[in-house]
Formats: C-alpha cells, structure tokens, sequence
C-alpha cells in the first residue's frame, strides 16, 4: 500500500546556535525578577493589551508593556488531596506555588480566563480592562494540577448550537497522585455559558463533549498536549503519545473532534510525521511547538492552497538517544496545508469503514478490527 505522506515542506533543520542572535534595536522590554518563569502571554487584538501567566503573577501591560496590574496569584496552601471544593482540615498542606496552565481571551464577554495548578487546576473570569477587578473564582477542575504537566486551552465554536456558540477547548495530560483527577477529561469542551461556566458544555450518562484515557492505560501512557486550534468545523490538538500501549517509542499525533458533536463520537487521531528527505529520510518525531496561519502566496503555492487557506507551522524535534521524550538538540520545521490534514483523516476514516487496519486509540479502549460497512 502506498504511504500516503503528510508531511509537505520541511522548511529548516535548525541545529542548536552557539551564540543567540540579538535583535538589532530593543524598542521596549519588560522583566520581574522576582518572577523566575513566564508561562503564557496573549495580546489583545482589538486594544493591544498584553496579558502575561507566570508563576505565582498574572500580568497586565499597556501595548507600549508598560506595568498596568500585576496580581499576586500565589503561592498558596494546597494538596493533591484537597478536591476542588473544599479541603478539610485533616489534610497536611503545603506552600505551592500557583503556575499558570492557560490564559485565553474571550472576546465574546471580553474577559480573560487565567487557569492555575492550584485547587486541582481551576480557572477565574477577569474583566480585560483591569484583571484585579470583580474578578471570579470558579470552582472546576480544569487544567493540570502540577507544574510540569500539559496544558493546551483555546476557545472555539462548540456545542449547544456551534457556530454560534464557543466554548473553550481543553487537552490536559493525567496527574498521579490525587484522588480527584480521575474525573478530569483528557479532552473536553467547556461551557463559557456564566450559569455553568467551565462545565463540561454537553454532558450525558456515559458520553458528552469529553473525552477520558482509559483508567487502565493513563498512568502509563501520558499524552503531553502542545498545541490546539480551530479550523473550518474541527478542533484539533497535537499531541505527543507513545506509539502503542506497549512500546518505549514516541510520536506526535493530531487530535480531532467535530465542533457538531455533542458526544465526541467524532475523536479521531492521525500520526503527524516530520521527515527530512535532505537527510536521507531523518524523522523528528516530537512536535515542541506550532502555530496556525495563512500561507503566504509563495508557499501557498508550493503546497497547492490559496492564501486564504489554513497552514499549520510545526517545530519538532529528534528523540534524545537515552530518554526518549525529551528532545535532542536538532529540530526541523514542517509546514502542513489543513486541506491536506482532512485529506488524511477522510483517508483514514475511509480505510477504517471498509475493513483495513485497526481503529488505533488503544488506550481509551482496546484497539478493534476495523469492520466493513455496507454503503448504499
Ligand atoms: C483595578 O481595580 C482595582 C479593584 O477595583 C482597583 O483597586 C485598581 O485601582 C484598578 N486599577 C486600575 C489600573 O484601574
Ligand atoms: C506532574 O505529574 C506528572 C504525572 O503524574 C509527573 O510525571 C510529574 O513528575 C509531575 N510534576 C511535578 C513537578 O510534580
């Protein structure tokens, strides 16, 4: 069977610089040094504001960076068995420091949403022109519970009625060692409805808009989350997963769900590849970073889209020899035309009705057969 391949252009091979270049005129810089790390920053598009996650601060900055608020968000008393609504005084808590997991603007209510590890991950709704002000705390488990695990927030159109209603998108990896994360969905959507504001937007008795790694397999196959975004109809998620339940190998795959779908019967992945053929076929195989755009009219062409159509930037990197999902210093940049991405998936999903391969997600249930469907 011929492979069909994803990957387009593979624009550079970036080898560790020795020397970081510096940019010829600083025009304005900004810097806490009582703030050792940065998480996340959002500008708005329609004032300029820039907003920045850090631990134990969130910021706000005039489009000129200069120091509007600065809001002390921790470190603060808390434990992994501390559930999201209360934390009884039996339990032995600790100064933790609180790291910002996501930071999203709403322009729909022009508020921004800042999520922190503390309390099991929750998330408080602050006002874009002042985010110390009337400032709400809502008590859901939302994001990672830890300051390494993964992240990925982004508000798209989603159920009850998608185009017209959004609703935020979230990817977490699953933390060991609380007794609460089991209900905390690898993948959900979240309602930004203010009666019911971070639940999960559609729910029923087993199925819902949220998806759970099987409790079998989560403690051994951590998904790390590294990008989401939106495009025509879907929400997708990259990934870094290990190639089955039982390997030592890593990958990076695309998460998909239909913006439709009340049930997330849509879930579907695909393996995103990297590959050098300059390199005689040298694969990255773990995406670090990524970014949705437009092309511009030169690559557009090259990969036979309009300058309208969506262009996903991809940096990945090679497995480090000895541990095998930490990155090795080399990196490589491919570009993917989102036309080609849904090719793929429909070429899978097609696949799959007509009886080849297996249907993958071994770890939310085993992997079956895939089984022909009569079409009419
Ligand atoms: C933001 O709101 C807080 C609380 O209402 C207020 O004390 C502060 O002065 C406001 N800051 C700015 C820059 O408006
Ligand atoms: C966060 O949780 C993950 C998964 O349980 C674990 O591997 C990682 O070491 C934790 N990080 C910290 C800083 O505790």
């Amino acid at each position: 069977m011929k492979r069909a391949s994803l990957f387009v252009v593979v624009l550079a091979v970036v080898v560790a610089a020795a020397e970081a270049a510096q940019p010829k005129e600083i025009v304005k810089t900004f810097s806490d040094p009582k703030v050792q790390t940065f998480n996340h920053l959002v500008v708005d598009k329609n004032t300029g504001r820039v907003y920045i996650g850090a631990v134990n601060r969130l910021y706000q900055l005039s489009p000129d960076l200069d120091v509007v608020i600065s809001e002390v968000t921790g470190p603060k008393m808390d434990s992994d068995d501390c559930s999201v609504l209360e934390c009884n005084t039996g339990i032995n808590k600790k100064l933790t420091d609180n790291v910002n997991k996501a930071l999203v603007i709403d322009y729909t209510t022009t508020r921004l949403i800042a999520c922190g590890s503390l309390s099991q991950g929750i998330c408080t709704v602050r006002n874009l022109h002042n985010i110390s002000d009337g400032t709400r705390e809502v008590r859901e488990a939302v994001v990672a519970n830890n300051a390494t695990a993964s992240t990925v927030a982004f508000i798209a159109p989603g159920p009850p009625i998608p185009p017209v209603s959004q609703v935020m998108y979230v990817g977490v990896t699953f933390t060991l060692g609380s007794p609460y994360r089991s209900e905390v969905p690898a993948v959900s959507s979240r309602s930004l409805d203010k009666d019911k504001m971070f639940a999960i937007a559609q729910t029923a008795v087993t199925t819902g808009t949220r998806m759970f790694v099987n409790s079998l397999a989560r403690e051994r196959y951590p998904i790390m989350y590294v990008y989401g975004f939106a495009s025509e109809g879907f929400s997708y998620f990259l990934t870094i997963q290990m190639k089955h339940t039982t390997s030592s190998q890593y990958i990076s795959k695309l998460v998909r769900v239909c913006h439709d779908d009340e049930n997330y019967y849509s879930y579907t992945e695909i393996p995103m590849d990297c590959i050098s053929e300059a390199q005689g076929g040298r694969k990255y195989n773990l995406v670090q970073a990524a970014y949705v755009g437009k092309a511009g009219s030169d690559l557009a062409s090259d990969l036979g889209i309009t300058a309208q159509d969506d262009v996903l930037f991809a940096v990945f990197s090679e497995s480090d020899p000895v541990v095998a999902n930490k990155p090795s210093e080399l990196s490589a940049l491919c570009v993917y035309s989102l036309k080609a991405i849904r090719r793929k998936f429909m070429q899978n999903i097609k696949h799959c009705f007509s009886g080849k391969g297996q249907r993958g997600l071994d770890f939310i249930s085993p992997s079956l057969p895939c089984v022909p469907t009569v079409s009419t």
